[in-house]
């Protein structure tokens, strides 16, 4: 069976709120897990880590892969998902996070929530008594970049020192937690972003100080060609997040010229893979042509989303 003493200690107990607070070491340590569940599962083989333990998962925002890869992950280790609809909790009509937190933390074992603003995650987390995982905010999607990463050793090997990772398009939440967890794998990241699109200074500068421990780097650029050149990675994510549905055409606009495209990944490393969170929508950030073509991994990544979380579960739970 996987090691599960080592790091077990050190992570029970903890939020998983962004890639920032974890070490590299521990980053690796549930990617290695993620790899053993996963190959647990495929051979039929029963790991049931959470025995009894009762996940809640409250959603302000749509999903498909976060809430169906958590459900069906929290069932597989021996747990139940609890999903929770923001609108019919009484925080939809204004009960305070503070209160929800604490009233959770008496019936559940964890708690993941996908949000808009960042800081009601950090507010559930100070007052909840459980942990408390990150499922997308309006700055992050931690959870996505484990699974990314995962990936990427995959398809890729496990040293991912010194790979150059791109992302075309908006300086979103994608960006920013691919960037951070980029950064500790010690990556080349780029940022290939409009000016008025890229990402926040907060998250870039927080990057860099990561890179500057672990020998990776973080570049932000409008320069899309020297951006691609001889990336191992492509990464594309949609022109307007969640939330973002008004701005949609003036976004359009904007980003037209940061989509992945055949003529994009000609400049590539011959062996570049392409990915793509999901939701994905054709013929704006990436083209069919890409987006099914053979360099793609975005089914890949969407499994991954299951394996990574039940990691990061069985770790902080
Ligand atoms: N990639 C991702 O988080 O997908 P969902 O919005 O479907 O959860
Ligand atoms: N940036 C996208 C990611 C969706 C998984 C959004 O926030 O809508």
């Amino acid at each position: 069976m996987f090691n599960l003493t080592d790091f077990s200690q050190r992570l029970a107990g903890r939020d998983f709120i962004a890639l920032a607070d974890y070490s590299p070491e521990e980053l690796v340590y549930l990617l290695d897990l993620a790899d053993w569940l996963k190959d647990m599962q495929k051979r039929g083989k029963p790991h049931r880590l959470l025995e009894g333990k009762t996940l809640g998962l409250i959603f302000q925002k749509s999903s498909t892969r976060t809430r169906v890869s958590f459900e069906a992950g929290m069932v597989q280790l021996g747990g139940y998902p609890m999903f929770l609809s923001a609108n019919d909790l009484q925080m939809g009509r204004g009960e305070p996070i503070r209160d929800t937190a604490r009233v959770l933390s008496r019936y559940v074992d964890g708690v993941m929530i996908r949000t808009f603003n960042h800081d009601d995650v950090l507010e559930l987390a100070q007052y909840a008594d459980i942990p408390v995982i990150n499922g997308l905010t309006d700055d992050l999607h931690p959870c996505q970049v484990m699974a990314d990463l995962m990936t990427i050793r995959e398809h890729r090997g496990q040293n991912l020192k010194g790979m150059k990772m791109t992302y075309v398009g908006d300086g979103n939440n994608m960006a920013h937690s691919l960037m951070i967890g980029g950064a500790k794998m010690g990556m080349d990241v780029v940022i290939a972003s409009p000016s008025g699109y890229q990402p926040s200074p907060r998250y870039t500068q927080m990057a860099k100080r990561i890179a500057d421990v672990t020998g990776g780097s973080v570049t932000i650029t409008d320069d899309i060609g020297s951006a691609a050149r001889e990336a191992d990675v492509l990464y594309a994510d949609v022109w307007a997040s969640m939330g973002q549905e008004e701005e949609a055409a003036a976004r359009m606009a904007a980003l037209k010229d940061f989509q992945v495209n055949k003529a994009l990944l000609q400049l590539a490393a011959k062996d570049v893979i392409v990915m793509h969170c999901l939701p994905a929508h054709r013929g704006e950030e990436i083209t069919e042509e890409v987006l099914e073509g053979a360099y793609s991994v975005v089914f890949d990544q969407a499994e991954n989303r299951m394996h990574a979380q039940k990691a990061v579960l069985a770790g902080v739970m």
